[in-house]
């Protein structure tokens, strides 16, 4: 192996495995950069996403402080690529967003990002009143939403014109991966449980209804896992469900049942929508998300999965931890043949 010319696999196409990808390439220039996968695009639990950027409360990493920093250099990514003309291209868009409950106030608060979007602040009683019935508490919010469906295929072309590869497959174990590759990134999500025995894996069972809905131009949080997030293309998402440790990739006729009437309550304008899909997708939940390298079969890894019901949001922050642990593996390889 040629340490000057390091050859990297980045397993996954999901949200994770591209973002790793494209930053790659930023960071190595002049690097073959291999992305391996099963499945691709709308093939993927990231395209199910509605692609908020609006993390649970419970979102983690190794310490509070990475967190922190995972979701700070997130905003910052997409910031970014938000202030060109590529944006919608991209698929990103800003969103504003009312969270409603009759339960309890900090249930509608999020500490990962009230100081960090422009506008996070309590709403006024007259506001309650917006839309369906019987709001107790509330927050407004701004933020952005990144679509899964049209990133990937965004990122995926970018990745290729700077001469990235792309192959279809599934890998089934690190020690065929051994004597091609010099450091290998393990995007895998879910994958990365059923692969190996990683039990601190579970899947978080989510299911949405796609609604063409283009006069709806705010984002909706209600109690018990209801959410209405509108699209780029005047398709909004309607949500959700959140079944843990649940399997089940096929589409539940009382769920989608359940989340339709929830949301029609809510926002009963979505009553005249069409609904053109119902789509089931699995997070791959962790606590805390992995990003960490290690040495498996001979194989220098990086792993960066499990990132719940927020991978969409929190990738470039997750991948440029991955990516410095990855840098500084292959500067310490080239040392150790000085
Ligand atoms: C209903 C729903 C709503 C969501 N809403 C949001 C949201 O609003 N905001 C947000 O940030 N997140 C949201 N999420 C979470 C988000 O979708 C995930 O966190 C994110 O997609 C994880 O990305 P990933 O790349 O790790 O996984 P995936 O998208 O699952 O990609 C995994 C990749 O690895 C490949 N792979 C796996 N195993 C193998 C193997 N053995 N060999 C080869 N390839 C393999 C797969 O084919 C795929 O390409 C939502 C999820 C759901 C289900
Ligand atoms: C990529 O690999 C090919 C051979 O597999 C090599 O010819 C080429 O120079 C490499 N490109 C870069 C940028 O390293
Ligand atoms: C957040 O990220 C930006 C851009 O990377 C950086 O300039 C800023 O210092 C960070 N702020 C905090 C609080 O980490
Ligand atoms: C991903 O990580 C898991 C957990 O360590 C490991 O068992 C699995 O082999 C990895 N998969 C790939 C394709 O890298």
């Amino acid at each position: 192996m040629d340490s000057n010319n390091p050859k990297i696999a980045v397993i996954g196409a999901g949200v994770i495995g591209m973002t790793v990808g494209a930053m790659l390439q930023q960071e190595l220039r002049n690097t073959n950069i291999t992305v391996i996968a099963e499945g691709f695009k709308e093939d993927t639990v990231s395209c199910v996403a509605a692609g908020i950027f609006r993390p649970g409360t419970s979102f983690k990493g190794p310490t509070k402080e990475v967190t922190k920093k995972w979701i700070n250099e997130s905003w910052y990514y997409w910031q970014d690529i938000l202030k060109t003309p590529e944006a919608p291209l991209a698929g990103i868009m800003p969103v504003s967003s009312y969270i409603f409950s009759k339960e309890n106030y900090f249930i509608t608060r999020n500490h990962l990002i009230e100081d960090l979007v422009p506008i996070y602040r309590p709403v006024e009683k007259d506001e309650l009143k917006l839309c369906g019935e019987g709001w107790k508490y509330g927050s407004y919010f701004s933020t952005i939403k990144i679509g899964c469906d049209r990133y990937l295929p965004w990122v995926e072309k970018s990745f290729i014109e700077k001469g990235g590869k792309i192959e279809n497959g599934r890998i089934d174990s690190f020690a065929s991966l051994r004597s091609k590759y010099d450091l290998v990134f393990n995007c895998t999500g879910l994958g990365a449980k059923v692969l190996c025995n990683d039990h601190d894996l579970v899947s978080v069972r989510g299911q949405i209804a796609k609604a063409k809905a283009p006069w709806l131009k705010m984002a909706f949080y209600g109690d018990y896992d209801t959410y209405i997030i509108p699209g780029i293309d005047g398709v909004a998402t309607l949500g959700g469900v959140r079944q843990y440790d649940s399997y089940n990739k096929e589409v539940c006729k009382y769920d989608a049942a359940a989340i339709l009437e929830r949301c029609y309550d809510f926002i009963p304008s979505l009553r005249k929508a069409e609904i053109v899909a119902h789509r089931v997708g699995l997070r791959p939940h962790r606590m805390p998300v992995r990003v960490e390298p290690e040495v498996v079969d001979g194989v220098k890894v990086v792993h960066c999965y499990g990132h719940g019901g927020y991978g969409v949001m929190c990738a470039p922050g997750t991948a440029r931890d991955a990516i410095k642990m990855g840098v500084d593996i292959l500067r310490s390889n080239a040392r150790s043949k000085i």
